[in-house]
């Protein structure tokens, strides 16, 4: 199959929806991270998300709608607490597991009794969802186990030959995937930390819960509230450490241990803020300091970059974890193996 990218447009739009209403596959731009779309009411379609992605079967699909009154068909309840947080923050990058209707096929929610439901921001994502006349199922469009695309340059290294049409929207604004909040109870908790931030909820909600695995990877016997914390994530090929703490600490601790490296023949690189001082040691940029988005928009094209130049060592530096700060260090962990080093 011959991969086509082409620039949002009305007309590449209408080109994408007819793709989707067809049963096929479109990488899709979304404020957060690439999305790999399909037709989340058509099973047949996407069976082909799973097979493209080399997807477990058991990790359900988020299904992204273009406006509020979409959802009502595709759950069973709203409760008071989901809808707080659909006035608050959407379109927004908040994802909601709802108790799921029959309209959802058991294979978008891999079998089980909710869905997660999104309304994006991105005004060509909700294009695309409103042109199509359906909610699209979308995953991020990465291949299992790779970093999340933010950009159609990303979507198209993992998918060329996969899939017929990826629209592109240019680089993704937040960069690290939706906030996904179980609000199937009336005490909503967050299951994967993002743009929608622990602070913005609790505003709203008046306190937050936010799962234990956000921190720490998943011990054996633990109860896994989301499929998704099962799976090894964006791991990228290089050996890849945190070092947390004061920033002359930390940048002195990651000089000495890239200079062991490099005596000991590997190819180390740094993951490491611009106004940091690194001497002439090897930087993949996580942007500023002083802006907390920053790390949290490339983060995933640094790993990326890491893999393509062959790195073999990781080392990086650490953001607080507040704010979108603790959705950077849900994704670094996972990406470090929770490997983290407090100097
Ligand atoms: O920002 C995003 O959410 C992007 C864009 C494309 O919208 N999508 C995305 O999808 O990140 P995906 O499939 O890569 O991640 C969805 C996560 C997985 O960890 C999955 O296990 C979890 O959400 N999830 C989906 N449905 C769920 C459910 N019913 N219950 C618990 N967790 C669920
Ligand atoms: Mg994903």
């Amino acid at each position: 199959m011959h991969t086509q990218v082409k620039p949002v447009s009305m007309e590449a739009i209408e080109e994408a929806a007819e793709l989707i209403r067809k049963g096929e596959l479109v990488g899709m731009p979304t404020e957060t991270v690439y999305g790999l779309g399909a037709n989340a009411l058509d099973e047949q379609a996407v069976r082909k998300i799973f097979e493209a992605k080399g997807r477990p079967g058991d990790n359900p699909l988020i299904v992204h709608v273009s406006s509020i009154d979409e959802i009502a068909p595709l759950v069973r309840a709203i409760p008071a607490a989901a809808r707080k947080l659909m006035d608050a923050f959407w379109p927004g990058p908040m994802t909601l597991i709802l108790p799921k209707s029959d309209r959802i096929p058991d294979c978008v929610s891999a079998g089980l009794d909710t869905v997660g439901i999104r309304l994006p921001a991105s005004e060509a994502a909700r294009a695309l969802i409103a042109a199509a006349g359906r909610p699209i199922a979308a995953p991020s469009a990465n291949r299992s186990g790779k970093p999340s695309p933010t950009t159609a340059q990303h979507v198209f290294e993992d998918m060329d030959g996969r899939i017929p049409l990826i629209l592109d929207g240019g680089s993704c604004e937040v960069g690290v995937e939706s906030s996904v909040i179980d609000a199937t109870g009336e005490r909503p908790v967050i299951l994967r930390p993002g743009g929608v931030t622990p602070e913005m909820v609790e505003a709203v909600l008046g306190s937050v819960s936010v799962d234990e695995h956000v921190m720490s990877p998943l011990a054996e016997g633990d109860i896994v509230r989301s499929p998704g914390m099962k799976y090894k994530h964006y791991a990228p090929a290089a050996k890849t450490v945190i070092f947390d703490g004061a920033q002359e600490d930390v940048i002195a601790a990651i000089c000495a241990r890239y200079d062991e490296a490099l005596a000991a023949g590997e190819r180390p690189a740094i993951l490491g803020f611009d106004e940091h001082d690194f001497g002439e040691r090897t930087v993949i940029s996580l942007g500023s300091a002083c802006h907390a988005g920053d790390a949290a928009a490339r983060l995933f094209a640094c790993l990326r970059e890491l893999d393509e130049r062959g790195e073999t060592v990781a080392l990086c530096e650490a953001v607080e974890a507040t704010g979108i700060g603790l959705a950077v260090m849900n994704r670094m962990g996972r990406a470090a193996g929770f490997d983290i080093v407090r100097v």
